[in-house]
């Protein structure tokens, strides 16, 4: 059964481009991870200042190998190197400008259906 992960980014309104600009500028090192399955970035159309980072993986172990390896690492080097010249404050997708994202969680969920348009 496949899982999904999503990292639950607090945007503030002043940082929106910068975050989408770190994610188009992002490692691409997911891709090539085992089990890896799929990634969006989730904008917020109304209501919420909330991004989600979506990934579904083949497994939970899958995801946790990424998370514990090396490509979650460099693919985090920036955000981690921001977070700390801003002194650690919250936890972001940043580069150089302190973190973009004032606060982040993970939801986890299991696919139990799912469905793809008619071929
Ligand atoms: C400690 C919390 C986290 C921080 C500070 C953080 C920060 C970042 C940063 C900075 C990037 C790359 C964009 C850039 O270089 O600016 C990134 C990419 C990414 N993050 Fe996070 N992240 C965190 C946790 C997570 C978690 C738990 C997930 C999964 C649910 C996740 C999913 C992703 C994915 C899929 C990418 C793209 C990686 C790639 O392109 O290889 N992140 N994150």
């Amino acid at each position: 059964m496949s899982v999904v992960k999503i990292n639950v980014l607090t945007v503030p309104a002043e940082m929106r481009e910068e975050l989408e600009r770190r994610f188009a500028n992002r490692a691409g090192m997911v891709e090539s991870s085992d089990g890896f399955e799929w990634f969006e970035l989730l904008r917020p159309a109304e209501g919420t200042d909330r991004y989600l980072v979506y990934t579904r993986w083949r497994s939970e172990d899958d995801f946790q190998n990424w998370q514990k390896g090396m490509a979650f690492q460099r693919g985090h080097a920036q955000a981690a190197a921001d977070a700390g010249r801003a002194g650690g404050q919250g936890q972001g997708h940043g580069h150089g400008q302190g973190p973009a994202a004032t606060d982040s969680e993970v939801w986890s969920f299991e696919v139990v259906q799912s469905a793809g348009p008619k071929s």
